[in-house]
């Protein structure tokens, strides 16, 4: 039977913690404030960036996910999670002496610092423009670098129930087109949950997965889109054009070709979905 830890185990933890528990998985969802935690799922309250109280983690894990986020924008915000907290985490594992089969860190696309609109996949290079990027980056060379074999899933921007900031906008009226084109790339919450599933499973699976759906669009194509579905006036394009912080359409074929079949493959399924 599969045991399984997932850390930081937040919007899409939740979400993948209910579906391997659903498997018939023993899952542990850990947090600083576990409270909350799908039905079947075991709450374990621990703090990631404090390697004292990670010390009794449940024995022979099978599986460990690392999907804690940072509390904040700050670059130490950033360094605590992404950096600290999966060197204490592989350092509790391996001073346990669990041999889990894999661990698979949520990191994200924002890793690419390309912001011309070009296409990108796992072999771009990776060099980010700001700290945020970095300090990912750092995270994944942990996990990748770390005793136990690891994979890395870069997911673009999450939506799902209750993250429907796209569609707020576009119902109060609010929203507006940037003044170029400016392309992005957004997963769904199950999407997340789903593809992290097919990795544990996955035999021999490459180190690096870029998790976004199969259809990157520019925004105002989305924001269009979403107010014909809604009925509402076309949202306009704003005059002064700000350079993007990014632009760029990533691509997921490798994790599409590894057998993994979206449950929402562009943002017109996934946003009817939550309409
Ligand atoms: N949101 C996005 O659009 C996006 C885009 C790309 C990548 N990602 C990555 O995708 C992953 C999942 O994102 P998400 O939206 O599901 O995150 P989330 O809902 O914000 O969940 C993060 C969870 O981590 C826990 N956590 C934070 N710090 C912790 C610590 N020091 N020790 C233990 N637990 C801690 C939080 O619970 P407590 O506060 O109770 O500890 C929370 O439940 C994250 O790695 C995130 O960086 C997100």
């Amino acid at each position: 039977m599969e045991r399984v830890l997932i850390a930081g185990c937040g919007y899409v933890g939740s979400a993948l913690a209910a579906r391997l528990a659903a498997d018939g998985g023993e899952v542990w969802g850990m947090r600083r404030s576990p409270a909350g935690l799908p039905a079947d799922v075991r709450p374990l309250a621990a703090d990631l960036r404090d390697a004292a109280t990670l010390g009794r983690l449940p024995e022979g894990l099978t599986s460990v996910f690392y999907t804690a986020a940072a509390d904040g924008g700050s670059e130490d915000d950033y360094r605590a999670v992404y950096v600290d907290g999966p060197r204490n985490l592989l350092a509790a594992l391996a001073a346990q002496g669990q041999r889990p089969r894999r661990v698979i860190f949520t990191s994200s696309t924002s890793v690419y610092g390309q912001s011309g609109g070009e296409w990108v996949d796992e072999e771009s290079p990776a060099e980010p423009a700001g700290f945020r990027g970095r300090r990912m980056l750092e995270g994944e060379s942990i996990i990748l670098g770390g005793p136990f074999p690891g994979v890395v899933l870069r997911l673009g921007g999450i939506y799902g129930p209750g993250r429907t900031s796209y569609i707020d906008r576009v119902r109060s009226g609010a929203a507006e087109c940037p003044a170029a084109n400016t392309y992005t790339n957004r997963i769904h919450r199950d999407d997340c949950a789903g593809a992290l599933r097919h990795l544990m499973h996955l035999p021999s699976p490459h180190p690096v997965y870029i998790g976004v759906d199969r259809a990157p669009a520019d925004s105002c194509e989305v924001l269009h889109w979403l107010a014909a579905t809604l009925g509402q006036p076309a949202p306009r394009r704003a005059d002064a054009a700000v350079p993007p912080r990014s632009n760029k359409r990533c691509r997921s074929a490798r994790l599409a070709f590894s057998g993994y079949t979206f449950l929402y493959p562009t943002y017109r399924e996934g946003f009817a979905s939550l309409l």
